[in-house]
């Protein structure tokens, strides 16, 4: 984890307090802490970081389950197809994460990309922002992003029917930049920075798979500028009961509160400014993009997902 990250962190079990976490550096390569720890002062936790992964998410024994799929080395190759399929001139990849770049405005200041998987949308940011930060509960996928962080390319073994497999290479373009960017593991419903740090923040397919998307927006709104900030929100509303009850969910439902359409009910909330999501953001008009998953040769999934740009 890059040094420079210190000075933004916080213990994500004392919020909302802010206390700030003291390093404890055992082994460090120029400006990168290799092994360590990371402790608060107050409550008295210990976050790792190992083989230069922080280790920040303070509910990591649930999402480390052998049942959670994104730490699966399938699911892995998946995501890295997603993410990178243009970069190898795969003809079905998808255009998804070029596009909402292209929704965010150059702006100094630090951008935040919750729950980005292997780093793509992160990537992007670090040629739009002073510095990106992607963050992710799986451990899998965070530590596929700083490979490519730390190498700039990536053998990946991509399926093709049963048991057989190809390999292709991801080569990351020049113009995103390794040195300002950085991937921890930490969960988006408690995140381990500091209020107003973040001048942009992403969250792309992540609402409706956390167990309070209400909290999510929280923590966004929290983390955020009050003034000087960027809002991207974009989903494909798939509400389901094994992410979060359905009382919880902003939409999906056709009555009690945030009955209607998910990304409707977002805007909303976010341009009335109320449950702790004020100063009031400027929403923009919505749109989605197609965005695909691979699985094998023959298998892909077409997700449409919603999006939504506001500023404040
Ligand atoms: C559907 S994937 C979307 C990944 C990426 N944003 C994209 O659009 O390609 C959902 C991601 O959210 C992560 N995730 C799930 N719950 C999370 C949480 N509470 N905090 C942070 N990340 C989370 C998963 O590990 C997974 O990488």
């Amino acid at each position: 984890m890059k040094k420079q990250l210190l000075e933004l962190l916080i213990c994500p079990l004392c919020l909302p307090f802010e206390y700030s976490l003291v390093a404890d550096i055992r082994e460090e390569d120029k400006s990168d802490i290799e092994t360590g720890s990371l402790h608060c002062p107050h409550c008295a936790a210990q976050f790792l970081i190992t083989e230069g992964v922080a280790l920040l998410d303070p509910y990591s024994a649930d999402s480390q389950q052998p049942t959670n799929k994104y730490e699966n080395m399938e699911v892995v190759s998946s995501y890295l197809w997603s993410h990178y399929g243009e970069l190898f001139d795969d003809p079905h990849a998808s255009q998804a994460y070029a596009t909402w770049a292209e929704l965010i405005n150059p702006q100094g200041g630090i951008a935040l990309d919750a729950g980005g998987a292997v780093g793509r949308f992160t990537f992007e940011m670090s040629n739009r922002c002073d510095f990106a930060i992607g963050i992710d509960t799986s451990h899998a996928f965070i530590q596929a992003a700083r490979r490519l962080m730390r190498q700039r390319s990536l053998a990946v073994r991509l399926k093709d029917e049963g048991l057989l497999h190809h390999e292709v290479t991801i080569n990351l373009p020049d113009a995103w930049h390794s040195d300002k960017v950085e991937f921890v593991v930490a969960n988006a419903l408690a995140l381990p920075f500091r209020k107003k740090s973040i001048a942009v923040f992403s969250s792309l397919n992540l609402v409706d798979k956390v167990p309070s998307p209400l909290k999510h927006l929280q923590e966004m709104n929290r983390v955020t500028r009050g003034s000087g900030a960027q809002f991207l929100l974009s989903d494909p509303f798939s509400w389901s009961n094994e992410a979060a009850p359905v009382d919880q969910w902003l939409g999906g439902k056709a009555e009690g509160p945030y009955a209607g359409k998910g990304l409707a009910n977002v805007a909303t909330l976010l341009a009335g400014g109320q449950n702790d999501l004020g100063p009031v953001w400027q929403v923009g008009e919505p749109g989605s993009v197609w965005w695909k998953i691979r699985t094998h040769t023959n298998h892909y999934e077409l997700i449409r997902s919603c999006f939504v740009h506001a500023c404040r």
